[in-house]
């Protein structure tokens, strides 16, 4: 489809998965002005097309992700604050209104690098699966920079805060493993198998109800800053909507094959 046929991304969909690729392997797939522009875009399409299940991000080449694009966004743009604030403002739109907002479900396929921006863009993901060699940074400090837009937040809410400041404050780069271990990813998977175990991680969501991976994300995106009761109340009502929403009655379809012994979540006990 001509809407999804970009300069720096590629994207393929096929079963409910849109697998997007950043598409910039000889600059390590860092952010332009050109990718956020598209990326905004992409996702305010994929976002609003009903075939579109589950929403797979990966990079190029031997990198996921070397952050914003350091001669685009900064160099070029020295001297000109209202160019680079419309581009923030569109990162900004796509990663956490486009991506972590999404209703579809989101995963980032981590391949190589992940650095600066990168991690922003795995952390905006529902699930961020990294293959063994992958390797994360906040590499801004090195060159006199701090990490930006929502970095801080981002990383302190997924590692705590000690992890968060002391890699934004050395720069220093650390694998999959320590990754995983300190929160920031959600598992890593040997390099060879990463494709596909995420191939199946993504087909596994792509047949779940999309009305509840929908409803799961706006409970699990609000809980956060609800009080108990109020948490409550918000549950109950999006459990109503759920209801409303789900016009091909997935809900009750499930309820009804679980009494009927139609439907097996786990292996039964002693099989296991
Ligand atoms: N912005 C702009 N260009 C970048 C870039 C970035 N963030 N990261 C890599 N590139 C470019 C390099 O300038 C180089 O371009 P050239 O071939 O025209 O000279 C090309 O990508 C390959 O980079 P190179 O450093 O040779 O690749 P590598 O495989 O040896 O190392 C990285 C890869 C990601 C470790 C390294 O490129 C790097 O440290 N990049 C900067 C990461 C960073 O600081 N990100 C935070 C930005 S806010």
């Amino acid at each position: 489809m001509s809407q999804y046929t970009f300069d720096t991304l590629a994207v393929e969909l096929a079963e409910g998965i849109a697998r997007v690729t950043l598409n910039r392997p000889e600059k390590r797939n860092a952010m332009n002005p050109r990718m956020h522009e598209e990326m905004h875009r992409l996702l305010a399409g994929l976002n609003a097309d009903p075939e579109v299940h589950v929403i797979v991000i990966t990079g190029a080449g031997k990198s996921f992700c070397a952050g914003a694009d350091i001669k685009e966004f900064f160099n070029d743009l020295e001297g000109q604050p209202e160019a680079r604030a419309v581009i923030m403002e569109v990162a900004r739109q796509w990663m956490w209104e486009g991506i972590a907002g999404s209703p579809k479900a989101t995963i980032a396929m981590i391949n190589g690098h992940c650095f600066g921006g990168g991690l922003l863009v795995a952390l905006a993901c529902d699930i961020a699966v990294a293959g063994s060699a992958a390797l994360f940074g906040l590499p801004e400090i090195n060159w006199g920079h701090v990490p930006g837009g929502a970095a801080s937040k981002k990383t302190i809410e997924a590692m705590g805060a000690r992890q968060a400041l002391y890699y934004a404050l050395t720069g220093e780069n650390f694998d999959a493993e320590t990754a995983a271990r300190t929160g920031l990813i959600t598992k890593t998977v040997s390099q060879e198998r990463l494709a596909e175990e995420v191939d199946a991680l993504a087909k596994t969501l792509a047949a779940k109800s999309p009305f509840a991976v929908r409803t799961v994300k706006e409970i699990y995106r609000a809980a956060p800053d609800l009080d108990m009761t109020i948490l409550h109340d918000f549950v109950a009502a999006k459990i109503d909507q759920l209801r409303i929403r789900d016009t091909a009655g997935n809900r009750s379809k499930g309820m009804q094959d679980f009494i009927g012994k139609r439907l097996r979540t786990t292996a039964p006990m002693g099989e296991q």
